[in-house]
């Protein structure tokens, strides 16, 4: 596979061929980042699902592998997550040899069929050779259902409190997360639910994610990543966030009102590599660029989807709150190639991979890509918002509605930095080192060949970037 096909991504992970949705079981393991993702192998549709399986040294570049986990008896093999269970604590490795455990929803689609309400559960695979081979448990389902339709999405975290060490899963339950826990991976006891009334309930939630940071004055707090779909702050699917506590057993908040991590329509059901060692000390996230408004009727026909860039989330605070900054990874830099000091405010692009670092003056300003075509995608701040214009991007009548422009509210936030990432199909836009984000599909036919720059300084920045295919 060649990797250029028009629209293809050039710097961001797409399967070679068919469909994907959410990435799955991110695990670091020695000395690779495995990324599995939600996969059907035979069509470019969402269809029964596996989980494909890609891994990579630096972030940047990925190999692909076979898939790795496929349907049986017990259902599709929908999201969840993978774990190194380094005390072999679920007995399915050895002390020498311990597992690598993947815990996933089972989606029994002839139970669905049937009309029956409780074909989702939860299981779980091991791996003995480094991720990439997988063998069922053969006591699945772990978790069973308990007479509710949707039951999903489990993802594990390694929780230590007090000195002592538990596994927690989050699981998404219709219209709250539920935390169950275990000392094996096999077991599970329900602990706790979290449903504040003022959270996001334009649709079901899904893909939780819990994990430990770091404030900037030094405490730790827990973070909880909820996706809904629909609901999203521009339509369809989208990922908010709570910043809170975790005693092992419960999750609050003092939040008072929904945060949302990325504010375009393109980043769903992304959340954290596990086992990533402390001497890193990196929270790092991937989500999947697109929304199910129209993700299945994207003009892409070899394989459908791609993922964002990979970030690494952190708190920041601003007056009396803390909010989740998310921003791509430094390993961004190795794609770097022709570093060049732009002056002026129209520029040639000469490549269609860029990284733009823009400095905006007090004010509105705008980024406009444009070519001959009339092809233009619109980047700027007017009022208290930023917004992404892509009403005359490129296609984008292939599904009524795409053709929007998207805004995310600045509440007076002063931007400092406008960082911009455009790739073949996308754009994602960074303010303040990732303290907003928002991340757009756009399908440009004949790429962008200038960009026009109005209300930044004298001086800014641009890469091109290298293709990692
Ligand atoms: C989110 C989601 C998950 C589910 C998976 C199925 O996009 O709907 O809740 O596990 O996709 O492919």
């Amino acid at each position: 596979n060649e990797y250029n096909e028009p629209f293809r991504s050039q710097f961001h992970f797409s399967p070679p061929a068919n469909w994907m949705n959410d990435p799955n079981g991110m695990v670091f393991h020695k000395g690779e980042y495995h990324l599995f993702y939600q996969y059907y192998p035979d069509s470019n549709v969402w269809g029964p699902m596996h989980w494909g399986h890609a891994t990579s040294k630096n972030l940047v570049e990925w190999e692909n592998l076979p898939f790795a986990i496929a349907p049986d008896s017990l259902g599709w093999i929908f999201s969840g997550s993978a774990v190194f269970d380094s005390e072999n604590s679920s007995g399915l490795g050895t002390a020498e040899n311990p597992p690598l455990v993947a815990i996933y929803t089972y989606h029994d689609n002839v139970k669905g069929d049937a009309g029956r309400i409780d074909f989702q559960t939860q299981g779980i695979a091991y791996s003995l050779d480094d991720g990439v081979t997988w063998d069922k448990f053969k006591g699945n389902p772990v978790l069973a259902n308990p007479g509710i339709k949707d039951f999903r999405d489990p993802k594990v975290t390694k929780v230590e409190i007090e000195g002592k060490t538990a596994w927690i899963m989050s699981l998404a339950v219709k219209d709250k997360i539920s935390f169950y826990s275990s000392p094996n991976l096999i077991e599970w006891t329900h602990e706790s639910d979290f449903n504040p009334a003022w959270a996001a309930y334009g649709g079901v939630w899904e893909c939780p994610d819990l994990f430990p940071l770091t404030s900037p004055e030094g405490d730790q707090k827990w973070i909880l990543l909820v996706s809904i779909n629909p609901g999203g702050p521009n339509g369809g699917s989208a990922t908010q966030y709570f910043v809170g506590d975790f005693d092992g057993e419960s999750f609050t908040t003092n939040q008072k009102d929904i945060k949302w991590l990325d504010h375009g329509t393109d980043n769903y059901a992304g959340v954290t590599w596990s086992n990533v060692p402390d001497s890193d000390g990196r929270k790092l996230f991937i989500g999947w660029m697109s929304n199910w408004d129209y993700a299945q009727v994207v003009p892409t026909e070899v394989w459908r989807s791609a993922m964002t860039f990979p970030r690494t989330l952190s708190l920041y605070r601003e007056g009396e709150e803390l909010w989740l900054a998310s921003n791509p990874v430094k390993e961004l830099e190795q794609l770097r190639d022709q570093p060049s000091v732009v002056k002026g405010v129209k520029v040639v692009l000469e490549n269609e991979l860029l990284e733009i670092s823009l400095k905006p003056k007090a004010g509105d300003f705008s980024a406009t890509f444009e070519n001959e075509y009339g092809e233009i995608l619109v980047i700027g701040k007017r009022a208290d918002e930023l917004f992404i214009d892509r009403r005359n991007s490129g296609l984008t009548d292939f599904k009524d509605g795409f053709a929007s422009v998207m805004t995310a509210p600045l509440n007076e936030l002063k931007i400092n930095e406008l960082r911009i990432l455009l790739d073949r199909s996308s754009v994602e836009v960074f303010v303040n080192d990732g303290a907003l984000a928002m991340t757009a599909l756009v399908f440009p036919e004949h790429g962008y060949s200038d960009l026009l720059l109005d209300g930044f300084e004298a001086e800014n920045k641009l890469y091109s970037l290298k293709s990692i295919w």
